[in-house]
């Protein structure tokens, strides 16, 4: 089975690509580099091209006849969408779309998407589950909830057209055996922050926000292992094989932990102090953020297996220490 791959070169794509490797699969990875690395891709042909450029594309599916694609390219910044709407849909939406638009040409008819849990906005229920109301409060979540959009009418368009689209929650931690991780500049998200700062690249983490209607006052959040994340999508890949029809699923523990909570662990597990400084409140964040997995372990019958803050932060740290800078 040949699976092409946009985005496999970047954190998570790079993870799954790994995982399709080792599944056996014939994986191609289409990938700009614009963040993600060579280096990072484990298996198959990496393709350095852009989904901007339609001809190139369709080359790429003539030679290479994917039974099925997973589309991870996108732009994930969520202050940079605020600021930049425009080049996240260009890069989220129009790009995805010409995607679909070789996808249909090649009849290419599964698909599997890298959807977050930023669809939601602020949930009215935690757990959320996939059938909570679409209310995106920032253009990065308005570009995944458009594309689930496109998906729906198009896999109900009679064409048989059928996908997955893939809700993630807070994805952290590294490969457990250690050969990729993340490795963007200038990275946002808590668990790298704190391991960093844990390294001594950062003199002080902040704490944004200490008012929130939580236990500790800080926001909560699903944090899920990128490994685990990977085998969501290969299980997802065979129920598509295997004639299942198009879906949404949450990925994520269906628990969380607080802002304080993930510092106390990262300082546990590096035997690190560091100064933690409490900051006003960042725009936009939810204050908790839980998913309701029930529908991916029943139906997928998807089993997480580092569902563990102390293994992910150990595995983010572990890779961090490999790092120069
Ligand atoms: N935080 C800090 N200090 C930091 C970094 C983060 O206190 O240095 C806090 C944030 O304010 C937030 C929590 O830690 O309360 C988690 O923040 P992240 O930046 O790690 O992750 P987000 O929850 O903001 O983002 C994630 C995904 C996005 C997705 C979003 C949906 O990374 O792609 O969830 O809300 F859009």
């Amino acid at each position: 089975m040949k699976v092409l791959v946009t985005g496999g070169a970047g954190y998570i794509g790079s993870h799954v690509v790994k995982l399709l490797g080792e599944y056996g699969y014939e994986v191609l990875t289409y990938d700009n580099l614009s963040t993600g690395h060579k280096w990072a891709v484990l298996y198959g042909k990496l393709v350095v091209d852009d989904l901007a450029d339609r001809n190139k594309l369709k080359k790429i599916f003539e030679e290479f006849r994917p039974d099925a694609v997973m589309h991870f390219a996108a732009y994930i910044v969520v202050p940079e969408s605020v600021r930049e709407p425009l080049k996240y849909y260009i890069n989220n939406v129009v790009n995805t779309i010409n995607l679909l638009e070789v996808m249909e040409e090649f009849r290419v008819n599964k698909f599997i998407f890298s959807s977050s849990a930023a669809v939601y906005g602020i949930p009215e229920k935690i757990p959320v589950p996939e059938s909570a109301r679409l209310n995106p409060i920032n253009p990065y979540g308005g570009t995944k909830a458009t594309v689930e959009r496109i998906l729906r009418d198009l896999s109900n368009s009679g064409k048989n057209f059928r996908y997955v689209s893939l809700r993630y929650f807070n994805v952290a931690g590294a490969d457990p055996e250690g050969k990729i991780g993340f490795a963007y500049p200038n990275p946002t998200h808590l668990i790298i922050r704190a391991v960093k700062t844990a390294k001594g690249e950062f003199e002080r983490l902040y704490i944004y926000g200490t008012d929130y209607p939580t236990p500790d006052g800080t926001c909560i959040r699903d944090y899920i292992h990128v490994a685990d994340l990977a085998s969501a999508h290969i299980v997802a890949l065979e129920y598509l094989l295997e004639g299942g029809r198009s879906d949404v699923f949450n990925c994520g523990y269906g628990h969380g932990y607080s802002v304080r909570e993930v510092i106390e662990a990262t300082k546990k597990v590096t035997g690190k102090d560091f100064k933690v400084i409490e900051a006003p409140r960042r725009k936009g964040d939810p204050p908790v953020l839980v998913a309701d997995n029930k529908k991916i372990r029943e139906k997928l019958g998807w089993e997480p297996k580092y569902d563990d803050l102390e293994f992910i932060i150990k595995t983010a740290w572990n890779w961090e220490m490999k790092q120069k800078w």
